[in-house]
């Protein structure tokens, strides 16, 4: 007997490794647990944000509207606690599971979802208040629009924003947008309609490939979300509002340019054969000349690999980092301009965020960097070792000027060999009032933000008076601004996953909002 047994504690206790089979065993309930949900007898609640606001429900839309969405008009409503049917009583068990799940939701959008009240009494059977079936009736009208209609109904109610409401949604500070309440509703219908369908054409490394590390990773990261994301993407091209060309700038650069070639026509005449492939082979393209595509391209090179081909050059929205006017491709109002970032570790992409207090900022002024393009070398000639509250200086480590910029009252970010830098978001993660010197470039979401609101941009010609202007900004401005940069943080993080008016949603949104600008609403006779 002790012959046998002993073999077998051995084995339990020195062969399994326990702590590798816990997290086992963990993935197995969870699978179980999530099986078991979509077994549930009824549905969870549809998330409140996506709640039509009814305030901007115009009379005269609602009738023209009504043939496409229905007579009655949609209501704001509450969500009621979830009503569980347990007359079988095979819900005691999966009410944990609908918690879990609701709790993911909750941190991938945050959003506000009711949990059920498990020691509620259960009211008459299966019962949502009018409100509720009228608000359901709504979104089923919505998701029964062509794509074109509900892009017109999106126009219409933007374009009717009246009242300037004032609750908004906790997780937006008016002051830092060009106007809030226009935002907000243009935001909540894109939760409402927005799909996106990404071609499956492209290999990788150049397509399908998020590269998530260094400067140009924004570009990887909302590749990274938007192919992973379900609720913006379909696989019906037919229901799409956008077409997502799904390439890297960057990788591009790195699978095709010979090294030293100076010599960029090759990357041109790769993106132009793969647009003709996609022109040729779906019906997408030819229908509208491109315009209802979109790129996402934060390589410096984005714009001018595009020059092969006239209708991705002029048609096609652009998400690009090299936002600059003076080119004749990148045009303010149609393109978006996308927000550059560092990322050193992917995977916790918002480390070190934060700075010293305000009282802690003795240095008026921080640059270092590399003597790249014509603003850069003018900055460092007058500036350089000139005050000592001014620190200006060529390349220094990444540690020591992070340590600067959270000590900082003003981040110089000075355009490079183009127009944007990492160094504006870094400025916003560290809680420095950025000061852009760049001319034609256009800040990252200009659209909505007032840049004015939380930056300083000076004019190229204006570095000489650099010194003058900073101090001539009364201390209760800077402090407002600086606030209000802390306010803005949270629109360019790239969270783990997305979260709810994250960098993520702020690119998507002001593709949405370039699509929709596109959309003549048909003048009523
Ligand atoms: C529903 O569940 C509650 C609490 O678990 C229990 O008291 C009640 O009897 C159940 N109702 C039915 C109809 O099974
Ligand atoms: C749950 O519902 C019961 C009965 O309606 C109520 O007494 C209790 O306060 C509720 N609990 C919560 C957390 O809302
Ligand atoms: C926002 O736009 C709406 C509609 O044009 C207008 O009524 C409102 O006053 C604007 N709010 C601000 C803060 O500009
Ligand atoms: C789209 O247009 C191009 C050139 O104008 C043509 O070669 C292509 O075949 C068209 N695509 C379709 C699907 O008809
Ligand atoms: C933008 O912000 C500036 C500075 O705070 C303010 O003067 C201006 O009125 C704002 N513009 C809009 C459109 O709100």
């Amino acid at each position: 007997m002790k012959n046998t047994i002993h073999p077998i504690v051995v084995f339990l206790m020195f062969r399994i490794n326990w702590k590798k089979l816990l997290p086992i065993g963990a993935i197995i309930t969870i699978t179980f647990a999530l099986l078991q949900t979509k077994m549930l007898p009824y549905q969870l609640m549809t998330p409140n944000s996506s709640l039509p606001n009814t305030n901007h429900f115009d009379t005269n839309l609602k009738s023209q509207l009504t043939p496409l969405i229905g007579d009655k008009q949609p209501e704001a409503i509450k969500m009621g606690p979830v009503t569980l049917l347990n007359s079988s009583g095979q819900l005691v068990q999966p009410i944990e599971v609908v918690q879990e799940k609701v709790k993911v939701t909750q941190r991938r959008y945050q959003i506000d979802v009711i949990k059920p009240n498990i020691s509620m009494k259960p009211s008459s059977s299966f019962s949502l208040s009018a409100s509720e079936r009228r608000h359901k009736r709504y979104l089923r009208d919505i998701k029964k629009l062509s794509p074109y209609e509900a892009l017109v109904y999106a126009k219409k109610e933007i374009d009717s924003v009246s009242v300037s409401i004032d609750d908004h949604d906790p997780n937006l500070y008016s002051p830092l947008f060009k106007n809030v309440s226009i935002f907000e509703r243009s935001y909540e219908l894109m939760e409402l309609i927005l799909k996106v369908y990404i071609y499956p054409d492209g290999k990788r490394p150049i397509f399908h490939n998020p590269y998530l590390r260094g400067i140009y990773s924004s570009e990887g990261w909302f590749m990274k979300f938007m192919e992973a994301s379900r609720q913006f993407v379909t696989k019906d091209p037919e229901k799409a509002h956008l077409f997502y060309l799904p390439y890297s700038a960057r990788q591009l650069q790195r699978a095709i340019y010979v090294p030293n070639s100076h010599n960029i026509k090759p990357l041109s005449l790769f993106l132009r054969d793969y647009v003709n492939k996609l022109a040729s082979k779906y019906p997408f393209w030819n229908r509208t000349r491109g315009s209802d595509h979109f790129l996402v391209a934060c390589h410096d090179w984005g714009p001018y690999t595009l020059k092969e081909h006239e209708e991705l050059t002029k048609n096609t929205i652009k998400a690009l980092c090299n936002a600059d006017t003076s080119e004749g491709i990148f045009i303010a109002g149609k393109d978006v301009s996308l927000p550059e970032t560092t990322i050193e570790n992917p995977r916790r992409p918002l480390r070190n965020i934060g700075g010293k207090k305000t009282s802690q900022r003795p240095i008026l002024a921080f640059f270092a960097g590399r003597m790249h393009g014509r603003v850069r070398p003018v900055l460092l000639k007058h500036w350089a070792n000139k005050h000592k509250n001014m620190i200006i200086s060529g390349t220094i480590s990444y540690k020591t000027s992070q340590i600067h910029m959270k000590s900082s009252k003003y981040c110089i970010c000075p355009m490079g060999f183009e127009v944007n830098s990492p160094r504006i978001v870094e400025a916003v993660y560290y809680e420095c009032v950025p000061v852009i010197i760049a001319d034609n470039f256009v800040p990252p979401f200009n659209e909505v933000l007032n840049w004015s609101a939380f930056s300083v941009i000076v004019a190229e010609n204006d570095i000489l008076k650099l010194k003058e202007i900073l101090e001539g900004i009364p201390i209760k401005r800077y402090l407002t601004m600086q606030h209000n940069v802390k306010m803005l943080q949270r629109h360019f993080y790239w969270n783990r996953s997305p979260v709810k008016f994250d960098m993520f949603h702020m690119i998507l949104h002001s593709i949405w909002l370039s699509r929709l600008n596109q959309i003549q609403i048909p003048t009523s006779s």
